[in-house]
């Protein structure tokens, strides 16, 4: 596989070139792209360097597929012609999400809607990843009526820039801001931009989103996004209504025997997902899982993963993996 990272210099590109590694994701030539101001940037990947180039160079390198995380524009505007020169793309920003031509996949759940004339596939958002990887078995179950979820979303969300911001304020060093406001010592209710509804767009992602991959329009979702000075992840509260009635006990082993998910949930030991234990894992963590005493058929649960990882980066090359061990590259 000839393999272009698209925003190789970027936070999420960076973990694309770890993970690629790790999993020996069969890469016989890395094809970094970002920028003009990086283009020449030499880039390490399993002992060996490869100079970024931008993305015009990149399309008439023609690789085999091509990863891209380099925000929305970039995506909008690069991926049909990706698409066109025959390059099948995986899109980490939210520009096809919703695009009702374009499969939103999260490998665990639906990666069987995928078909070799997908030519751009959307990797869902990092919030809607990890509650979905925790919905979906539960939804199979019990029928989920409706999701209150509330975000702690870690500044590596936002990219190079926040995680910069954070660090200068901690070193009370003036710099340029990433977000309206200080971070550190700060929660912020604010997580991408506002929409006329009163939500953020983040918010409405993991309501829209949701829908979608779960291929089930009747699910309501409401949710508040929060970014949180931490960099190991994001962390959900998610309180779930069934049509059905469900057993504690067994909630807790289906979220066991689902791959990818991992259960920490012992009030005796103090066992419960965090964000700073969290980060550079490829699981989603689930824990605090309890009855809602306040209404019937509910549910309250806790969730965390690292948003570069389960979030970006792991998702979309376990999409890539799919294509390739199903024969639908090319
Ligand atoms: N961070 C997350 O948790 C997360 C999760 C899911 C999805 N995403 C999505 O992934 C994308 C990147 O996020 P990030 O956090 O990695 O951001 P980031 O750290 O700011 O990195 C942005 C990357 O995009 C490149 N880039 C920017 N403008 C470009 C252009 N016009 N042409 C080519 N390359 C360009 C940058 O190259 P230079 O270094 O040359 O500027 C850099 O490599 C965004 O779409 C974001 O929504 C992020």
């Amino acid at each position: 596989m000839r393999v272009a990272v698209v925003g190789a210099t970027g936070m999420v590109g960076e973990v694309m070139l770890n993970v690629l590694a790790e999993r020996n994701f069969p890469v016989t030539e890395l094809i970094p792209v970002a920028s003009e101001k990086s283009v020449g940037k030499e880039i390490a990947f399993k002992d060996k360097k490869y100079k970024v180039v931008n993305l015009q160079t990149a399309v008439e390198m023609k690789p085999d597929v091509a990863l891209f995380s380099a925000g929305g524009e970039t995506s909008l505007e690069w991926a049909p012609k990706f698409a066109e020169a025959g390059i099948t793309v995986v899109d980490n920003s939210s520009a096809w999400r919703m695009d009702p031509t374009k499969k939103l996949v999260v490998p665990e759940i639906n990666a069987n809607v995928l078909t070799k004339n997908d030519k751009i596939i959307a990797n869902p958002n990092c919030s809607t990843i990890q509650l979905v990887m925790a919905l979906a078995p539960l939804h199979k179950e019990y029928t989920i009526k409706r999701v209150v979820v509330s975000t702690y979303q870690s500044i590596t969300g936002t990219g190079v820039k926040a995680v910069q911001q954070l660090e200068n304020e901690y070193n009370g060093v003036k710099g340029e801001m990433a977000y309206k406001y200080q971070i550190h010592k700060n929660a912020i209710p604010h997580c991408d931009s506002f929409l006329d509804n009163g939500y953020t767009k983040e918010e409405m992602k993991l309501t829209n989103e949701t829908m979608k991959i779960l291929d089930d329009d009747t699910i309501k979702v409401t949710a508040t996004a929060v970014r949180i000075p931490v960099v190991g992840g994001h962390s959900e509260a998610v309180n779930i209504e069934f049509e059905n009635d469900f057993d504690v006990n067994k909630v807790r082993a289906i979220l066991q025997n689902t791959p990818g998910i991992m259960v920490q949930d012992n009030l005796d030991t103090f066992t419960y997902p965090m964000p700073l234990y969290a980060q550079n894992k490829n699981e989603v963590f689930v824990g605090r899982i309890r009855r809602d005493e306040s209404q019937e058929n509910t549910l309250n649960m806790w969730i965390v993963a690292d948003n570069l990882r389960k979030g970006a980066a792991t998702n979309t090359i376990q999409i890539a993996e799919y294509l390739l061990q199903n024969n639908l590259i090319g």
